[in-house]
């Protein structure tokens, strides 16, 4: 089965008798190891692969791509590490080769690290298959994927953790820690994004050994995200990535947790940076240089909470930028921004001037950085990768909820289908839907308390 015929076979075979019998999966009872299986060696699977690998508690034993040379990098990542090798799967292009592997490999867990429009049909068929789902961003791709993703968690209770590895960040994982203590007086605003020039992820010249950057292809002619995620800039016009902005806004307000999103709304400005680079670096005759962007250049989406707040989203993606995610957390003492790396919080700072972030971190240092810093250190994204992936596997161990659950992963990622469809109703305000059905009313905050995970 090739790729291609993935979405046609993945819903005929949705719901059949093909999961009777169903795995044992994750136990009741805590656990000292883990066995771990990852589909999607890509880019960013293997980068996870690596945290999984120095790990003591986790053995990778299957691992599953349909492109050979993905996964051969990642065997070739488990060989350095020292570890025995893992089964493989989809060597021969089967699109569904992974639910061999999540029936043959007695899994605990497995890591989704896939194209996007894959995240929600995977997800739902390890979760059949009781294996424990640790998500990449996104959770789905339509309003609908993200109800049946819910669904089918709450059905069979297996559990499943987006890894939204930003909420680590140090800087991040402090200011909730200032949150939490009061420093910025009562929360009234919040602001996020994903602000990063991705042209160079978006475009390449299809070689696999330049990933990022070097052409203008994308699609079946470009290699690793070219391939797949451009389409997605083509086909749709919204805010495409939330969970890297909204995760750690949406901790810092307890969304779905005492609070919840209320309404939502998005509004896009033209394409024209895609279109311009292609141009540029592929000259105006080059094929791509005729193709019609959808994706606004910077979507800017707002969304109101229950408690009052708001919260800023921006998608900025196809311009020339340096990495930003823009956050601003405000209330009414104080504010922190991570652009100028500066608190200022009224009667400590000097009237009216920020102070440097650093002196504020030192005594606001999250407890899992000072005490899994140095292990984080080498880690991907400044070691944030690193502590996404600790607290999936020890939140698994124990058998504990995930930290960041199911009721996050859908209202965090549903952002982009309701966005998508305020903008095409000329950027209307819509209802937010409650995923959690009431319960936000009376779950309580259980983020990143201590040093554990
Ligand atoms: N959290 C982060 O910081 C971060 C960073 C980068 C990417 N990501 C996310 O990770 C995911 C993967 O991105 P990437 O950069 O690794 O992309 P990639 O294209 O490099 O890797 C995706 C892999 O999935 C494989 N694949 C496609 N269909 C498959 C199937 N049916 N079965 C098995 N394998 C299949 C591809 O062959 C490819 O190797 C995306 O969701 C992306 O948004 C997250």
């Amino acid at each position: 089965m090739k790729r291609r015929n993935f979405l046609s076979l993945g819903s005929a075979l949705a719901g059949s008798a093909l999961y009777a019998g169903a795995l044992p999966g994750a136990a009741a009872a805590s656990r000292d190891r883990l066995r771990i299986g990852m589909i999607g060696t890509g880019m960013r699977g293997r980068v996870l692969l690596r945290e999984l690998v120095r790990r003591d508690d986790v053995e990778v034993v299957a691992l599953c791509d349909i492109e050979p040379v993905m996964l051969g990098k990642a065997l070739e990542i488990v060989a350095q590490a020292g570890k025995a090798r893992p089964a493989t799967f989809g060597e021969d292009g089967d699109g569904l080769a992974y639910r061999r592997m999540l029936d043959a490999g007695r899994l605990d867990g497995v890591i989704i690290a896939t194209p996007w429009e894959f995240h929600a049909q995977m997800a739902i068929d390890a979760m059949q298959a009781k294996v424990a789902v640790g998500c990449e961003v996104v959770a789905g791709v339509t309003l609908q994927d993200h109800w049946d993703v819910l669904d089918v968690q709450l059905k069979t209770g297996t559990p499943y953790m987006l890894l939204e590895n930003v909420c680590y960040r140090r800087d991040v994982l402090a200011v909730l820690r200032m949150v939490r203590s009061g420093l910025f007086g009562e929360l009234v605003h919040m602001q996020g994004g994903y602000q990063h020039d991705l042209r160079a992820v978006k475009f390449n010249s299809g070689d696999p050994e330049k990933p990022y950057g070097g052409g203008v292809e994308f699609g079946p002619r470009g290699w690793s995200e070219a391939r797949w995620r451009t389409q997605h800039s083509v086909r749709r016009n919204g805010e495409l990535y939330p969970s890297h902005g909204i995760g750690p806004c949406a901790m810092y307000a307890n969304i779905n947790r005492g609070n919840r999103f209320t309404r939502i709304n998005s509004f896009a400005s033209k394409a024209a940076g895609l279109h311009d680079y292609v141009v540029q670096q592929g000259g105006k005759d080059h094929p791509n240089a005729s193709t019609q962007f959808r994706l606004g250049d910077i979507v800017t989406t707002t969304l109101a909470c229950d408690n009052g707040e708001t919260i800023v989203l921006q998608h900025d993606t196809s311009l020339p930028r340096p990495y930003s995610l823009g956050f601003r957390v405000q209330g009414t003492r104080g504010l922190w921004m991570d652009l100028n790396r500066s608190v200022h919080v009224e009667g400590v700072s000097k009237p009216h001037e920020w102070d440097d972030f650093k002196l504020w971190l030192d005594k606001y240092d999250h407890p899992l950085w000072r005490r899994l810093g140095e292990r984080a250190a080498g880690a991907g994204h400044g070691g944030m990768d690193f502590f996404v992936i600790h607290a999936f596997v020890e939140a698994l161990k124990e058998n504990a909820p995930m930290p960041i659950d199911i009721y996050d992963a859908i209202t965090w990622s549903a952002i982009t289908p309701l966005s998508e469809q305020s903008i095409a109703l000329g950027f209307q305000t819509l209802d937010f839907p409650d995923f959690t059905g009431g319960r936000w009313r009376t779950r309580k905050p259980i983020f990143a308390f201590d040093d554990r995970y």
